[in-house]
This record gives structure tokens, sequence and C-alpha cells, in this order.
């Protein structure tokens, strides 16, 4: 079998085919721009192995590392690239039906993170910081069917459990807020406001965003789950 293929029957019951490097560059080159913001959101929702949202994270990393390097200076700054980094990684998502390829996803990012992670911070390096992104990537990649949006078991069977994805924002210095919200109200547009109703920020005078309003107005019929606080390399103790 091909890098892009496991087995027949893989591709006869799952569609499983995964996307070459070539095809995936020339696919995230249509929205370069976005592929090379720390923080511009991508999920996937048939993510397999991960071929598209690894090659977004090193995009990611790249920027992070040019924000983290002050003007005049060659090299980032280790803790503000260890921020930009797990913004880096708190804005991908990813949905597949299958969890060997989801803990392959999760596996992948993370040692793509870790590597950059290591050259660049060296000795100073935090082993909470390491908990903290495999705990994000345990939320941010999941295992469910992007079709009924419902949470799957290890057989790839839809379970009740609506599919459940995290915003993560830095709120002030190191605090790192998470805010849980359903995928398939979010898809339903229940949250977002139309271009007209919407707000603008008054700081950076942009038009905020879904998760924003929300903020403002959480629904009381559950929609919105729930919302934590803690300092980032500590999100992972908070609310589970
Ligand atoms: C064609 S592969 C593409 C994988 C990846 N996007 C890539 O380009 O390499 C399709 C993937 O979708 C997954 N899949 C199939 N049906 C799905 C569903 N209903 N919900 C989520 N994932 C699904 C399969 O397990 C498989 O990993």
């Amino acid at each position: 079998m091909s890098d892009q293929i496991k087995s027949r029957e893989r591709v006869a019951d799952h569609g499983e085919v995964f996307t070459a490097e070539r095809e995936v560059n020339a696919m995230l080159d249509l929205v370069k721009q976005e592929t090379e913001r720390v923080d511009s959101r991508f999920l996937e929702p048939a993510c397999g192995e991960g071929n598209f949202l690894e090659e977004i994270l090193r995009r990611k990393l790249t920027a992070a590392k040019k924000r983290a390097t002050p003007p005049r200076r060659k090299k980032p700054v280790p803790s503000e690239f260890e921020k930009q980094s797990v913004i880096a990684v708190a804005s991908i998502y990813g949905v597949d039906l299958l969890n060997d390829n989801v803990i392959a996803c999760q596996k992948r990012l993370y040692e793509i993170w870790n590597t950059e992670y290591e050259a660049v911070c060296q000795n100073e390096v935090d082993e909470r910081c390491r908990e903290a992104i495999k705990f994000i990537l345990d939320r941010n990649i999941v295992c469910g069917n992007a079709l009924t949006l419902k949470v799957v078991d290890e057989n790839g069977k839809d379970t009740d459990e609506p599919i459940v994805f995290s915003e993560w924002s830095f709120i002030t210095g190191a605090n790192l807020q998470r805010k849980d919200y359903r995928f398939d109200k979010l898809l339903a547009g229940e949250y977002e406001p139309t271009a007209k109703e919407k707000p603008r920020d008054p700081k950076t005078n942009d038009q905020r965003n879904l998760f924003d309003l929300t903020e403002e107005e959480p629904s009381d019929e559950g929609e919105f789950l729930m919302s934590y606080v803690a300092d980032y390399r500590r999100i992972q103790s908070h609310g589970e």
C-alpha cells in the first residue's frame, strides 16, 4: 500500500485516501495569508492523520517565531514563542471517525510542536506547557462523525454525545480562557450574528467573531456550555 492508502477495506468503508503533500500545499496556498497567521482558526472535518493540519501547524509556527522576535533581533524570545505556539496549536481543529487516525493526528501535531519548542526554547522548556499542549490537542482533535456531529465510540459508531469544541484565547498575561460550544449549534449558525448585528471591537475596530457575541449573551438553553480560565500551563487542571 502507498502512503496515501492503508488498506482496501478502509478505502471502501471510509473513503480513506490521504492527500499527498503537493496537493496539500497547493490547496493551502489558496488561503496562504490565513495559514500564515498564528491565530487563524482551521477545522478539518475528516482530518485523517492530519496531512493538512500538519502543514497548517508548520506554517503557523513559522509565523509564531516571527511574532516572538523583537525588531532588530534575530531570535525569538523563548517565553513569547511559547505563548504564540500555544495559540498556533489551539486554533487548529479536526474530526475523524476512526480512533487510530485521531490518535495519530494528535501525536503528529504534538511532535511537530515539541520539535520547534525544543529548538526555540532549549533549556527553558517547561513540562507543564507540554502537558497543556497535549490537553489542547486532546480536546481539539475529536473522534466523531462530521455528518451527524456526534462523538463516536471506538468502533466508529455514533454515541448520544454531541461534538464539543473549545475556543481558547489569552485574556490577561498568562491566563488562557477556554469556552466550550456544541458543534451542531455552531454549524446551525445559532451563535452567529448577522454582519449588521456584529459589534465592533473598540480596540481594533474589527467586527467581533461569533464566540465574542456568545460571551455577552450566553444561551440559556445550554448550547454555550462552559467557560474556564487558568494560567495556560495549567489549563488542563481546570474544568474537567
Ligand atoms: C479521504 S480521507 C482524507 C483524510 C485527510 N483529510 C487527508 O486529506 O489526508 C477521509 C477521512 O475521512 C474520515 N471519515 C469518513 N467519514 C467520516 C465522517 N462521517 N466523519 C468524520 N470523518 C470521516 C475517514 O476516516 C478518513 O480518515
